[in-house]
């Protein structure tokens, strides 16, 4: 039978605040995709859109696809926390993605994402305290002969030594 046909009254109601917790087209995508076969690949799919939609997938969304999709709780933490491409914390307001291929770490992007991490606090795929700033990984920006080069939100700095990094995130920091 469909999750989304509850037997009971406290079925229905969970199911009805499952599906208040995300956006309709998720929930419409949900009830076509339950019960096909492989359901982690679709358990995968669906927390790509929910992520797409938030930006992070918290506690509350991943009970909800549980209960939609039908398959357990910790089945889809599992799956959430195994991927390092899903992030569990909201992202914060400068994204700083750190170039680590092969061009910009010969020229050092190791020392500069070590700056960052001293001056910060995180670690990739962390954000600070104060929402300001998360930290993640790149591969090649296309833009190795300004190597070593990193991102903050769109905005590309070049050669950037871990001298560099306080005034940089200072910058950022001090921004309206
Ligand atoms: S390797 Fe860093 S921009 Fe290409």
């Amino acid at each position: 039978m469909s999750r989304f046909q509850p037997t009971n009254a406290c079925q229905r109601q969970a199911i009805d605040e499952s599906r208040a917790t995300l956006p309709a087209d998720i929930v419409d995508y949900i009830q076509k995709v339950e019960g096909q076969p492989h359901p982690e690949s679709q358990l995968i799919s669906v927390l790509h859109k929910i992520q797409r939609h938030y930006g992070y997938l918290d506690r509350a969304h991943m009970d909800a696809v549980a209960h939609l999709l039908g398959v357990p709780a910790a089945k889809v933490s599992g799956v959430a926390t195994f991927y390092h491409f899903f992030r569990l914390t909201p992202r914060g307001k400068y994204v700083i993605s750190v170039c680590m291929g092969t061009a910009c770490y010969v020229k050092g992007a190791d020392k500069v994402l070590e700056k960052i991490r001293e001056e910060l606090g995180i670690d990739f795929g962390e954000t600070t305290r104060d929402g300001l700033f998360s930290l993640e990984e790149a591969r090649c920006l296309g833009t190795c002969g300004l190597a070593p080069v990193l991102m903050i939100n769109d905005e590309v700095h070049a050669k950037v030594s871990p001298d560099k990094v306080p005034a940089l995130l200072e910058r950022y920091a001090a921004q309206p």
